[in-house]
């Protein structure tokens, strides 16, 4: 008998268990049969009042990371999926047009009394090579960057997926190691250079003469002009803030919370688009803008008819350091 009980028992048992799993819940019940997104949208938004944030379960140590949404981040979405795209399509867009317009109604600024066959020293090898090292990762840094922007609507609808993604994980990584090397090359500009890009009363008036792409005026400079020494401080106060705020995104929750990370993007993305538009009018400059420009950090060496109409105080100090022009060497 009591055996039997025991099977009854064990019987009704599997039954309730059976009834409890099969009965459906009444949030299921009311599910409608297919995904409405609105729907869903409130639901999380309902949700994030009440709460606050939206956390789940993680294996890694630092509890601070199993935020997946909390209402900041919200404004924050918005800002990285909206205006951020506006900033920069307006900045960047408009720094080409810019320079288009430019190129069409004043073409290349040639040397006026054209070459004089002799050449002298500008750019050390040195020198060169801290340009070029940073600029190379600068260039990357900003490509792989702007496809953390615009990747999503530009070129994922063109590539596909799966290139897609191979190209972003690259690129991520680029963007991640080449912030070393780019670091070091922001603080080398910063040493190297600092001496002669102090502003005087020499860059105003250079300046205000329209530096020598306005109109066809000359104004003397020194070894760099108004128009150097304001990439220069661009090149190391916007290298400087992209850096600061890059490493707090790169090394989360170090330095700050979710928060400070939210402030340290917004400023990272918008110091990099106003970056990345001013080296645009750099690069044109450096290129198609002024002959005998690209030489300069190209080779090291300029032409000397070139220095006397663009640097022509510093090309009198060099006369004056070595008399007999002894740095300026002829054309090969
Ligand atoms: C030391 C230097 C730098 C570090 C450590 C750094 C680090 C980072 C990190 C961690 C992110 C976030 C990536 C992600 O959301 O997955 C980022 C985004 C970005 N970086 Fe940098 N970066 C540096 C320099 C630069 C420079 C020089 C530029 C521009 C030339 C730049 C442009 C951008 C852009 C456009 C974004 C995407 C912004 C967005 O849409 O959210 N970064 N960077």
């Amino acid at each position: 008998m009591a055996k039997l009980f025991a099977h009854l028992r064990v019987t009704a048992g599997a039954l309730a268990l059976a009834l409890i799993v099969a009965m459906p819940t009444p949030g299921s019940a009311q599910q409608p049969s297919s995904i409405n997104p609105t729907a869903e949208a409130v639901k999380e938004q309902q949700l994030l009042q009440q709460l606050n944030t939206i956390q789940g379960r993680g294996t890694i140590p630092d509890v601070r990371s199993y935020v997946l949404e909390q209402p900041a981040g919200r404004e924050w979405r918005q800002f990285h999926e909206v205006t951020l795209r506006w900033i920069g399509a307006i900045t960047l867009l408009g720094m080409l047009a810019i320079l288009i317009i430019f190129y069409l109604s004043r073409g290349m600024v040639k040397i006026e009394s054209g070459r004089s066959g002799r050449k002298i020293e500008r750019f050390n090898a040195f020198e060169r090579s801290v340009h070029w090292m940073t600029a190379t990762c600068f260039i990357i840094l900003a490509l792989s960057g702007l496809n953390i922007t615009f990747g999503k609507p530009l070129l994922l609808p063109l590539i596909g997926p799966e290139a897609f993604t191979t190209w972003s994980e690259m690129a991520k990584y680029a963007h991640n190691y080449l912030s070393f090397p780019f670091t070091i090359g922001v603080l080398l500009v910063l040493l190297i250079w600092v001496g002669s890009n102090i502003p005087n009363s020499v860059d105003i008036e250079w300046l205000k003469r329209g530096g020598g792409l306005i109109g066809k005026d000359k104004p003397p400079a020194y070894r760099f002009n108004g128009g150097q020494k304001i990439t220069y401080w661009v090149v190391v106060l916007g290298g400087g803030t992209s850096a600061v705020t890059g490493y707090l995104l790169l090394f989360p929750f170090y330095a700050t919370g979710i928060e400070g990370m939210q402030i340290a993007q917004v400023v990272h993305a918008v110091v990099a688009m106003l970056f990345i538009a001013f080296m645009l009018s750099h690069i044109y400059i450096g290129t198609i803008g002024m002959e005998g420009a690209f030489e300069a950090m190209g080779e090291g060496t300029v032409d000397v008819n070139w220095a006397k109409e663009h640097h022509r105080l510093w090309l009198e100090e060099e006369m004056r350091s070595s008399p007999k022009g002894a740095r300026a060497q002829p054309a090969e």
